[in-house]
């Protein structure tokens, strides 16, 4: 018998990319999204990747009677959160519009859950949960401390979700931590589509790299890093949607042994803003024009996942270099170079 997964956040960059995952897996999805942060037109192309006709609902996590319908009409055995704001510097901006999204969505999918005793759950953590880390590569236990209101919406429901696990062991939560994701399905008919002008390094490389902006600033050529630029763990959504298939299947298991789990999702390889640069100019056989510019604040020198307890519980490893992640981001960009 199939098992039904409920996809909050389903159109948007990583939830489309974990949607054709779960269904290319033999599970059933049924997607829920606001589009607060995606196109309804991603729903086509998801089917038009899966060969499959989709279930979708559009509406808000937050709204309580929806989620009792979605879960009073269909069997659901676990859920996958990803629905959330997650713009570091427009969460320092607007942290009651990060607060209120972030820990009241969540808030209101688990009481909903709770009620109709759904008790498994993926929660879409970040990496950004460590703050500046006394050590690279960075451990699940090292020391938790973030500095934005984003940051704080995820360990604030991290915590949520242990006090909740504490209270009732028949909750099974994976906490997945990423570090940087990049890339695009390789069908280039979905893939990251900022809104506006890109925060992160990746799909703003694109953008130069198809036209649509001039040149690329690098935020710091002086850090104690080999090239002297940033150093991230950059890794491709494919491997990042694979990974949530496998911490499903790891929480949706009979055995004794699938109990909830804290991982890091990262490649666990240091890469610089100027490696990124020159494996994205070989994979669109163009130059990417770019100024290095005063640090931009926030920033660390580097950051990458020590990744051995993912392969560890869920005999998981990031298997896609940077060269496929740049040769997948510019094949989705040329083709959809407005986005979608
Ligand atoms: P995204 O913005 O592309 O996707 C989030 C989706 O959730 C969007 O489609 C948006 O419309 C939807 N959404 C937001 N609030 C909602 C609400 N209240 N009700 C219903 N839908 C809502 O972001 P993403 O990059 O796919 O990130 C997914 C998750 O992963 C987020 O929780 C994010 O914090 C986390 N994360 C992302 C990164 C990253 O760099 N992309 C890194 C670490 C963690
Ligand atoms: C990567 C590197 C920049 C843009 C962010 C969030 C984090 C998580 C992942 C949600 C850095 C440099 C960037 C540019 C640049 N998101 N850079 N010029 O900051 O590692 O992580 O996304 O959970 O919370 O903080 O990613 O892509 O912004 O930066 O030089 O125009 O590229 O300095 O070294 P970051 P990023």
């Amino acid at each position: 018998m199939k098992k039904t997964i409920v996809l909050t956040g389903a159109t948007g960059y990583i939830g489309s990319h974990t949607w054709c995952a779960l269904i290319e897996a033999g599970y059933n999805v049924i997607g829920l999204d606001n589009f607060c942060n995606s196109s309804v037109e991603v729903i086509g192309r998801i089917s038009a990747i899966t060969q499959e006709k989709l279930i979708f609902i559009e509406g808000d996590v937050r709204d309580k009677s929806l989620l009792d319908s979605i879960f009073l009409k269909n069997k659901i055995d676990a859920v996958i959160h990803f629905a959330a704001l997650k713009a570091v510097g427009e969460s320092v901006e607007k942290p009651l519009t990060y607060y209120d999204a972030n820990l009241n969505g969540l808030l209101n999918l688990c009481m909903a859950m709770a009620q109709h005793s759904v008790k498994t759950l993926v929660f879409s953590s970040s990496a950004t949960v460590y703050g500046d880390p006394e050590s690279v590569p960075i451990k699940e236990d090292s020391a938790l401390r973030t500095t934005s209101p984003y940051g704080q919406t995820k360990l604030m429901s991290e915590q949520i979700l242990r006090d909740l696990e504490y209270s009732d062991r028949d909750w099974k939560i994976g906490y997945l931590r990423y570090f940087n994701p990049v890339g695009a399905h390789e069908s280039g008919l979905i893939g990251e589509n900022p809104r506006g002008v890109p925060n992160n390094l990746m799909p703003y490389v694109a953008q130069v790299a198809v036209g649509k902006l001039d040149k690329l600033r690098i935020y710091g050529g002086d850090y104690p890093t080999p090239d002297g630029t940033g150093i991230r763990d950059y890794i491709h959504v494919m491997d990042l949607a694979e990974g949530h298939v496998s911490a499903l299947s790891h929480l949706l298991d009979e055995g004794p042994d699938n109990a909830s789990f804290t991982i890091n999702l990262g490649a666990g390889r240091g890469i610089s803003v100027l490696e990124v640069i020159h494996a994205y100019e070989k994979a669109c056989g163009r130059p990417i024009p770019y100024e290095i510019v005063a640090r931009r604040l926030g920033d660390v020198a580097a950051y990458y996942a020590d990744p051995a307890l993912a392969a560890e519980i869920l005999d998981w490893r990031a298997t896609r270099g940077l060269d496929i992640i740049c040769r997948d981001s510019w094949r989705w960009q040329n083709m959809n170079p407005n986005g979608i």
